[in-house]
């Protein structure tokens, strides 16, 4: 990809794609992560004199005008983030945002309204693409978490002008590849949640890139039952079982270390509060749940975390929401970041629950990097090519240095 590096904005006017879909509760911003982690990208461009055309959508309002989903709050928030006034413009294409572009000054930054609110964004419409690229003389990308949606914002207007990729999306690239495509060995990953049918594709290709894969979380529950086990009253999927096994004996081709629960905590019912009990995988009592793995797989997943250079993490073990289940993705999340600290571990997370399950371990900072992407980085892991991605790298022999 081209980067800022090989970029002066000055005097130009910068089209920037950013992911500002934030979490929001009754208005109010409830994470401001994506937030903080563009504020880099911006402030060089505005420092470097770009004018900054900052783009995003914004929820899921599938082409109309909701609302309640204007990006419009969030510009306040990225203007307290920036330490510089953001201003902002009803609409992301049309007379108003030209307008609003052509008569930004060096350094200053606009927002846009949420590309979502035009139909044409997601099926990535080419006069919307047109249309958007009319505002700019130059696109970057820092949208990793949208790479995996070829949207006319993400995929579309990179065949119009000059793309390059923020600081943001070199960081996540980085990390990404020093996870899974050239790390340090071993390399080990722990992946949790509560299907085997929605991680399929992420387990199949664990065991072609890792020496190590731990299964946690009720996922781990149809493993045990395709092994042979009783799992009482655990949520599993029997229609995956066969599927289980294929990857347990996949596993042993490939040589890659699959690690089940050896032990799990139960309880008879889901609520705060029910009794819990610790048994074997082999003891476990009809009528009782797992809803975490117990003391002695979190023993065992120490121990192997010792052996390892690299560390992917996506999902938790248990149901960390619900305290005492969140005591083995604690523990050992709380091993990998001393082990992380000590410049022993390389760990990198991501994709769905996992960056909450991490700060409520208290160690989503002495992780080695987090990414700011959910569905994004599962497809990565998953193996598949990103849209967004191949439009900057497909642009790159089109790009003219500007
Ligand atoms: C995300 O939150 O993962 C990204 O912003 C993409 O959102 P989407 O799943 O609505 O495309």
């Amino acid at each position: 990809f081209n980067t800022l590096d090989t970029l002066d904005p000055r005097g130009k006017r910068v089209l920037l794609r950013v992911d500002l879909n934030v979490p929001m509760k009754d208005g109010v911003i409830s994470d401001l992560t994506r937030i903080e982690r563009v504020v880099p990208t911006i402030a060089e461009l505005a420092n470097k004199g770009g004018r900054v055309i900052v783009l995003s959508h914004f929820d899921r309002p599938k082409g109309k005008v909701v609302p309640g989903l204007s990006l419009q709050p969030i510009a306040t928030a990225l203007a307290t983030a920036l330490g510089k006034p953001v201003s902002f413009a009803h609409d992301c294409i049309g007379p108003d945002a030209e307008a609003a572009a052509a008569s930004l000054q060096d350094g200053e930054v606009l927002l846009l309204e949420n590309t979502r609110f035009q139909p044409g964004e997601e099926t990535n419409a080419p006069d919307l693409a047109a249309a958007l690229a009319k505002l700019g003389d130059i696109y970057v990308n820092d949208a990793f978490s949208a790479a995996h949606r070829a949207h006319a914002s993400t995929a579309g207007v990179a065949e119009h002008l000059p793309s390059y990729a923020g600081r943001l999306m070199e960081a996540e690239l980085a990390a990404l590849d020093a996870a899974l495509e050239n790390p340090q060995r071993p390399v080990g990953a722990i992946v949790g949640g509560a299907k085997v049918s929605t991680k399929l594709a992420l387990l199949e290709n664990m065991l072609e890139k890792v020496d190590v894969l731990a299964v946690g979380g009720a996922m781990a529950n149809t493993f045990l039952a395709a092994k042979g086990y009783k799992v009482g009253k655990s949520l599993k999927e029997d229609d995956m079982l066969d599927t289980a096994r294929q990857i347990i004996e996949q596993a042993k081709a490939k040589n890659c270390e699959l690690i089940l629960p050896i032990d799990v905590v139960l309880a008879e019912d889901f609520m705060a509060g029910a009794p819990t009990a610790v048994a074997a995988v082999t003891d476990i009592p009809d009528g009782w749940m797992a809803l975490d793995v117990g003391p002695e797989t979190v023993a065992l997943l120490k121990t192997k975390l010792a052996g390892l250079k690299t560390l992917v993490w996506n999902g938790p073990l248990g149901v960390f929401e619900l305290p005492p289940f969140d005591e083995a993705t604690n523990a050992v999340a709380q091993e990998a970041a001393r082990l992380t600290k000590a410049g022993n571990l390389k760990t990198i997370a991501g994709g769905g629950d996992t960056v909450s399950a991490l700060r409520h371990a208290g160690v989503l900072e002495d992780m080695t990097y987090v990414s700011t992407a959910g569905g994004a980085f599962l497809e990565w892991l998953e193996g598949k090519v990103l849209p967004g991605l191949t439009a900057l790298s497909t642009t790159l022999e089109r790009t003219i240095p500007v």
